[in-house]
């Protein structure tokens, strides 16, 4: 059952591989892997092949000159040109992996905490549009996020996308992701930070600039009402029970900034920065087992709620898309 659900987390957080990249500054980090590999494994070769000549094809029967004509020449000069041209490659290389900030693009604050994401898009009539654990990208366009932590040293990851840039607390990092083709793409802390350090995930979605407008037109919508009496009662559990103290629901009275912003949790792929799937059940684990599911985590579990509250509670969370 675990490893199941694992599975469909990591199908829902989307591709993750470096040497299938989805990004400019990838391609170039995937390219630098590729000649890295190939020069390593010809070094390799070349050496071997030398060594087993040397040792078992003709032993004994060796002149000197040509002994030392297979040392310098296989283990010296062979590795020093082809790792110094990777060398010489790879400071080519690396303006392009980090490049300067462009103009036109689309500007996203990104705040790494134990253990999630804090997303903000400016928006154009002042304020700024948040989310948590998700974003979105237009496709062919560049991104600047600038990141930062409140707590400690996290790392902002999206393997299919650029490398790695460190979120330090009291100064501000900078990445530019320019995507290339559309997908879903898994992002992830990659800088140990504590107990549950491994489920600090996101996912990215790289979309056609219509879809990228549309998503942001949606996020940016305060919360629809309750659709049905039972979401309407869960609503009602959340005010009951103070949820509105750590947790945003743009358009209630809930304006907490403590956790993630909830006004749209039931279009996101996961709960709890990756811990779970996203469905009503899933809801309940989360409301009710929050330590079990994810050590540690700043929200306290409340497992003393009724199981027709909680369902009420889920009900109305799910239907917050
Ligand atoms: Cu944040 Cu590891």
């Amino acid at each position: 059952m675990a490893s199941q659900t694992e599975d469909s987390i990591a199908t829902l957080l989307g591709e993750t591989s470096v040497l299938v990249p989805a990004g400019r500054s990838a391609e170039r980090i995937a390219d630098l892997s590729w000649w890295l590999f190939g020069s390593a494994t010809l070094i390799w070769f070349v050496v071997l092949g030398l060594s087993v000549y040397a040792a078992y094809v003709r032993p004994g029967a060796h002149d000197v000159a040509r002994v030392r004509l297979m040392i310098v020449g296989g283990g010296a000069v062979l590795p020093t040109i082809l790792l110094g041209g990777v060398l010489a490659y790879s400071l080519w290389l690396m303006p392009q992996v980090k490049p300067p900030i462009p103009e036109g693009a689309v500007e996203i604050e990104v705040e790494g905490l134990r253990w999630w994401w804090r997303v903000r898009y400016a928006s154009e009539e002042g304020g700024a549009t948040e989310v948590a654990n998700e974003l979105a990208l237009p496709v062919g366009r560049p991104a600047v996020l600038r990141l930062t932590s409140p707590d400690v040293i996290h790392s902002f990851w999206v393997p299919a996308l650029a490398g790695k840039t460190d979120m330090i607390p009291g100064r501000e990092t900078i990445i530019v992701l320019e995507p290339t083709r559309t997908g879903v793409f898994r992002g992830a802390c990659a800088e140990y930070c504590g107990t549950s350090h491994a489920l600090m995930n996101f996912a990215v979605l790289v979309l056609e600039p219509d879809a990228y407008e549309g998503w942001l037109a949606r996020q940016g919508a305060p919360a629809q009402e309750p659709e049905g009496p039972l979401e309407a009662r869960g609503a009602a559990v959340f005010r009951e029970y103070g949820c509105g103290a750590c947790h945003a629901i743009r358009g209630t009275q809930a304006n907490g900034v403590v956790g993630p912003d909830l006004t749209h949790v039931g279009s996101r792929r996961t709960l709890g920065a990756g811990a779970l799937p996203n469905t009503p059940e899933d809801y309940v684990d989360w409301i009710a087992r929050t330590h079990e599911v994810k050590p540690d985590a700043n929200m306290p579990p409340f497992g003393m709620l009724p199981d027709d509250d909680l369902a009420a509670l889920a009900a109305y969370l799910d239907g917050l898309t």
